[in-house]
């Protein structure tokens, strides 16, 4: 498997800490936000992974993380003008993909506390067309929602709904195949402008071609003030309990 780490957009729900420069590049406790997705998908045993970089300081990103060598990871790099969408981004991934499955990992999404290289291998080998975790959250509305029926299927996502249907979120991982390009080329942006990732997820629901998993461990994303400090609390959290493994030195010139 592949994976994919967005690392794009403008973050303009963190200025003025995001003005000049990348949200990924923050701090969260110990370390730059984009490590923790990095990690996720290293603990996946995932090796080669392509970053989208876009918005501000994509120089500082790449000095950053370089190769990808001191992760354990072969890095490259794809660059996205504008900010047109989760589903635009993992669009530029095609090439890189091949023919091979891939996990994507928004670069502000903290997960800690759950092993998801069996989840990662269960999807590659299984017969989905696309997959999710899903996870409760006290404020749904700022998210993708997921509409369920009462065996708890998943009926559709819902992106930012003012009346959300559940309180179980899409988090940032999306596992997908190289079909999912071909979807991607359909969709027209939302009302917000962008092409949205809920929507290449409901395209698989009606065949039954979604793969939907709890997340039991614990998740922050970081795109706003509230959860930049809730994602730091998670990080220490998980280092008092030494579930944090020491972060990797600078890349090496
Ligand atoms: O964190 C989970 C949520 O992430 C999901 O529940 C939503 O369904 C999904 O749409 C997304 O919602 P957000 O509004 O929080 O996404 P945001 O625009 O903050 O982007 C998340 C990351 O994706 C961010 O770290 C940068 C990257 N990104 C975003 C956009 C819009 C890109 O690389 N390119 C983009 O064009």
């Amino acid at each position: 498997m592949k994976g994919l780490i967005l690392a794009g957009g403008t973050a303009t729900r963190l200025f003025p800490l995001t003005i000049v420069t990348n949200k990924h590049l923050l701090p969260i406790y110990d370390r730059p936000m984009i490590y923790y997705p990095l990690e996720t998908l290293a603990g996946m045993g995932i090796q080669e992974v392509m970053v989208i970089v876009g918005g501000k300081s994509v120089g500082d990103v790449v000095e950053l993380l370089g190769d990808g060598e001191h992760f354990g990871l072969r890095l490259t790099y794809r660059y996205q003008r504008g900010a047109l969408g989760i589903a635009h981004a993992i669009g530029l991934a095609r090439d890189f993909v091949g023919n091979d499955a891939f996990c994507c990992v928004l670069g502000d999404n903290i997960l800690r506390g759950s092993a998801l290289a069996p989840v990662a291998r269960e999807f590659e080998v299984g017969p989905w067309g696309a997959g999710t975790l899903l996870y409760r959250v006290p404020d749904p509305e700022r998210f993708g929602v997921a509409e369920l029926a009462a065996d708890g299927t998943v009926l559709g996502f819902e992106e930012k709904p003012a009346v959300p249907k559940s309180d179980l979120i899409p988090i940032g991982v999306y596992f997908l195949r190289p079909d999912a390009f071909g979807v991607i080329d359909l969709l027209a942006p939302s009302g917000r402008g962008e092409l949205e990732i809920t929507d290449v997820l409901n395209h698989y629901i009606p065949g039954g071609g979604l793969f939907a998993r709890r997340f039991d461990g614990h998740w922050a994303d970081a795109g706003t003030v509230a959860s930049l400090l809730r994602a730091a609390e998670l990080a220490s959290a998980a280092d008092e309990v030494g579930e944090l493994s020491a972060p990797p030195p600078r890349p090496l010139a």
